[in-house]
């Protein structure tokens, strides 16, 4: 049984005070029920949230890095800074970054594997657009992006690494794909770890949806068999409405 996983993406939002209230409201309502918990704030919320996350069991995460371990690089971080503010989970080649700031998919291998040699979890991001989607290319795009992630990667790393299945048309519009459709999808994506690594390693990876997830939606995805969890933007700002869907909608 993979154990699922529901993490926080919250994007360019919440300075360190705003954090800081997220968390202590956040933790005052989540019962955990066994389920991984991961909050991704802003570079500059990290030390905060990991202070106020210390001892509970929600996990810290990062929502880039870069792959080198330090250096002449302004503007960038490194995994082992990521590490040593104590994040365990490292979101990657979300869509934003490789729409707004040209982030490819040779771009995408070289930060997973710095991840990973640094014990990062990385939460690998892919997904089509709406053109590619009406143009009957999903699962080429998405079967080609998951090849490129993991060219290199070992089968035991690659057990630690979580997809993350969010097409481009259902983020931040409302617009969630169905949660039939995202499982077909998210089957399909198994089907190619498992091309590359066998079932056994398939079979461990956990894999998110997300796109327009909330705390009304959440329990229709978590109810399908392939849906290990969700990757939540816009809904995980709310400490109270985000502790409803770290359980899967069971309040
Ligand atoms: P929304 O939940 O706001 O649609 O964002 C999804 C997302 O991009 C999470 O990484």
């Amino acid at each position: 049984m993979r154990t699922p996983i529901i993490a926080a993406n919250w994007k360019m939002h919440k300075t360190v005070a705003e954090a800081r209230d997220f968390c202590r409201a956040f933790l005052a309502s989540y019962a955990p029920d066994g389920g991984e918990v991961v909050i991704c704030p802003p570079f500059t919320a990290l030390g905060a949230v990991a202070e106020l996350l210390a001892g509970s069991v929600v996990k810290l995460g990062a929502q880039d890095l870069f792959w080198e371990e330090k250096g002449a690089y302004t503007g960038e971080i490194s995994p082992g800074m990521l590490q040593d503010v104590g994040c365990d989970y490292v979101i990657i080649g979300h869509s934003e970054r490789r729409g707004y700031f040209g982030e490819t998919d040779a771009d995408v291998n070289r930060k997973v594997k710095a991840a990973l040699a640094h014990g990062l979890k990385p939460i690998i991001c892919l997904g089509e657009s709406l053109v590619q989607r009406e143009a009957g290319q999903t699962e080429k795009v998405v079967t080609e992006q998951v090849r490129l992630a993991y060219e290199g990667v070992a089968p035991s790393s690659a057990e630690q690494t979580v997809i993350a299945y969010e097409p481009i048309w259902a983020i931040g519009t409302g617009r969630n794909a169905s949660p039939e459709e995202a499982n077909r999808v998210i089957g399909l994506i198994r089907q190619t770890v498992a091309g590359i690594y066998g079932d056994g390693v398939a079979e461990k990876i956990r894999i998110q949806y997300g796109g327009s997830v909330n705390k009304e939606n959440i329990a229709q995805f978590m109810d399908q068999p392939e849906i290990d969890g969700a990757l939540v933007g816009g809904a995980s700002l709310d400490p109270a409405g985000f502790a409803v869907i770290a359980r899967g909608g069971r309040s």
